[in-house]
């Protein structure tokens, strides 16, 4: 049995918490993995009694920090093309609107399936390499039957986390005829794209789905045996938060624009916060307010929503960065928040938390506590990556 044994780890994050302490915290730790699962967490110190046949791997983290591998709960991975330009004349004043969706669109549909797997791979290394072990990926930039199908079939080949986003903006050539394009979503689509998908989700936004239509096309991936997320509250306030969690969304993602009932909601829910600041970093927008979510009660998420429009970055360590400096969390929320918060959103008990039984999902720092992912912001502190067991 081929087993590895992580010692004299400096500060160790299990997320097997106290309330003072979600991260659960340890210090001179040591974790055994075995057949891809962590067999063993405990302190360096009686890993010594660890018989030398019992890990044929031994890895010294030299007293650096080990954390949970990022689990990025929404991302828009697969995509031709890209809008540098949007970006450009954003940053000179140009406000974002869903709208730029469409070209994304158009340069998808124009992509192979081979052009597309190759870009996805690549994006994959990049994750891999930056730390993040699960991630979910969206569908949305096909937008007809044949293109959703396979965007949903190709995101499948990398990650078991697909979610089908039909309803991601109506398309051009159904401008006149939106009624028609949603029992399109809620019929043939989803038929087409729910064999390669676990989870169903709707642009509820002006400009985008309205709640009416959001309510449908919810229901109707149920009926198919999709799970609900929804993106909500994202460029204003509205009824998104709401419907989410009256449909028991596991997510609903952005919450920039929240109000008293919306925090409310998602207190009292098990519906998941998920926050996106790598979109308001690059859209201009002000942060969502992580600090009002968590002190209410709510269960928070951190993700890096990459996609070619509103955040084209998939760095989780920059999401805890932001997160940290404009969105009012403590370091260690942060870091929860995208470990176990992300495995939450994506209603994974077996990700997020080092604890024996649980995947050997785990990253080594280049650093000796978890505060240095959001005080070095911007520096690749990415030492070791684990995934299932494997060193990446
Ligand atoms: O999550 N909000 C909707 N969809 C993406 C943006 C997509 C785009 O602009 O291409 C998002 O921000
Ligand atoms: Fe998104």
């Amino acid at each position: 049995m081929t087993a590895t044994l992580i010692t004299n780890i400096g500060e160790l994050t299990t997320n097997v918490g106290t309330p003072s302490d979600p991260c659960g915290t340890m210090t001179d730790a040591a974790v055994l993995i075995e057949s891809g699962r962590i067999a063993w967490v405990g302190a360096a110190a009686d890993a010594a009694a660890i018989p030398a046949e019992g890990a044929s791997r031994v890895v010294d983290a030299g007293a650096r920090a080990v954390i949970p591998g990022f689990v990025d709960s929404h991302t828009h991975l697969v995509f031709g093309g890209d809008r540098a330009d949007e970006f450009e004349a954003r940053m000179s004043g140009t406000p974002y609107a869903a709208g730029g969706i469409r070209r994304t669109v158009a340069a998808t549909r124009a992509a192979s399936d081979d052009e597309l797997r190759a870009r996805l791979a690549r994006f994959v290394d990049e994750l891999h390499g930056q730390g993040t072990t699960t991630f979910e990926v969206k569908t949305g930039y096909g937008l007809t039957v044949a293109d959703e199908e396979r965007l949903a079939r190709l995101a499948a080949e990398v990650t078991r986390e697909v979610t089908f986003l039909g309803a991601h903006v109506v398309p051009a050539e159904f401008a006149d005829d939106r009624d028609a394009y949603v029992d399109l979503v809620c019929g043939e689509m989803l038929d087409a794209c729910a064999p390669h998908s676990r989870w169903i989700d709707v642009f509820c936004e002006r400009g985008a789905f309205t709640p009416d239509e959001a309510r449908r096309v919810l229901a109707a991936g149920a009926a198919r045996g999709l799970l609900p997320r929804v993106h909500g509250n994202q460029l204003g306030p509205g009824e998104g938060v709401r419907l989410a969690v009256a449909a028991g969304a596991a997510s609903v993602d952005h919450c920039t624009y929240l109000d008293d009932d919306d925090v409310a909601a998602l207190a009292e829910s098990d519906t998941v916060a998920t926050l996106l600041p790598g979109v308001e970093f690059s859209t201009r927008q002000p942060y969502p307010d992580a600090r009002r979510l968590l002190d209410a009660g709510a269960t928070v998420a951190i993700a890096s929503d990459c996609n070619p429009g509103s955040s084209f970055t998939s760095s989780m360590p920059l999401m805890i960065a932001l997160a940290v400096r404009e969105m009012g969390m403590t370091p260690a929320e942060a870091v929860y928040s995208a470990t176990a918060g992300g495995a939450k959103a994506l209603r994974r008990e077996d990700v997020g938390v080092i604890a024996p039984g649980k995947r050997a999902d785990l990253v080594l720092l280049d650093a000796p506590t978890r505060v240095h992912l959001a005080y070095r912001p911007g520096v690749p502190l990415v030492a070791g990556v684990w995934k299932d067991g494997v060193r990446l």
